[in-house]
């Protein structure tokens, strides 16, 4: 098993293993130490069954059953979250428009999660070319950049995130639809309550300090009043999400990627036609309270 860096501000690609069959101990440990240093993890070519992805992600801690996407939820097995455009028998395979705005998985809870592995079925292609990238920004790098001043102010604050079904279908800048999406249930929305994250959040294996908000979920900066609060976010959003701190990747069936959710955050890019098939399955590995 190899580690390879690759070619970008985070990241590196593991070869030499095959998920398919159990990771010892001493492979896991050299995952783990990978992940924990390069934010996201590429494994290229894995033909693993819905069961072997389950055990794979469990390794790293127990898997979240996303209450609020219980229509699509894998049937056999619902640790799996299903995005997918394809509609079969007039039924929805998926969540077709998940994570079209930066975003890092479950910020909106107590406890988010500590890691995501999205594993690629079928891809869309034109002329050639794989359609439906995933971008990743590392949070390190962006709190790196920060002017001091800058990091010791927000170094003593909070934000608070909360799953708005707004986010979802309007983009709070232009104001301008992004689409529609299936409303929650009643029951779903009496499950919704703010929750405080500090905005330096220390990682939780290298310490290292990562800039924690993002566009989807962080609702406001405690404490400011409103005007300031959507003017400090916006900018932190805005610097968050430069070039300069972007891996994308482009998907090719079989690709397993694994990313953490304390030290990156992540985009799908909308770029494919409604029949052009996508089908992706993610597990999400429960985290702790971020300090
Ligand atoms: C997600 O945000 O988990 C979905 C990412 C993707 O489909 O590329």
């Amino acid at each position: 098993m190899e580690v390879r860096k690759l070619d970008a501000p985070l990241g590196a690609e593991i070869v030499g293993i095959d998920l398919r069959k159990p990771v010892s101990d001493s492979q896991f440990e050299a995952v783990a130490k990978a992940f924990a240093e390069n934010g996201v993890i590429v494994f290229r070519a894995q033909d693993i069954t819905p069961q072997q992805h389950i055990d794979f992600s469990r390794r790293f801690g127990e898997l979240e059953v996303l209450k609020f996407y219980a229509q699509y939820l894998h049937k056999d097995h619902p640790e799996i979250f299903v995005v997918s455009n394809i509609v079969e028998n007039g039924k929805s395979l998926g969540l077709p428009d998940a994570g079209r705005v930066w975003h890092t998985d479950v910020s909106y809870k107590g406890e988010p999660s500590l890691g995501s592995l999205l594993y690629a079925r079928e891809v869309p292609h034109r002329e050639g070319k794989p359609l439906g990238d995933t971008m990743f920004a590392t949070m390190i790098s962006a709190f790196d950049a920060l002017p001091t001043d800058m990091q010791s102010k927000l170094s003593n604050m909070t934000a608070s995130h909360r799953l708005d079904e707004k986010r979802y279908t309007v983009d709070l800048k232009t104001q301008k639809e992004r689409g529609k999406r299936a409303q929650l249930t009643d029951e779903q929305r009496k499950m919704i309550k703010d929750v405080h994250h500090p905005i330096a959040r220390t990682h939780p294996v290298t310490g290292k300090k990562c800039l924690y908000i993002n566009e989807l979920f962080t609702v406001a900066i405690d404490g400011l009043d409103p005007t300031e609060s959507d003017e400090l976010l916006a900018q932190l959003c805005q610097h968050a999400t430069q070039q300069k701190f972007i891996y994308r990747h482009r998907w090719a069936v079989g690709d397993l990627l694994m990313w953490d959710n304390c030290s990156t955050q992540h985009l799908a890019v909308g770029d494919y036609a409604p029949t052009d098939r996508r089908l992706m399955h993610r597990t999400t590995v429960r985290g702790s309270v971020p300090f």
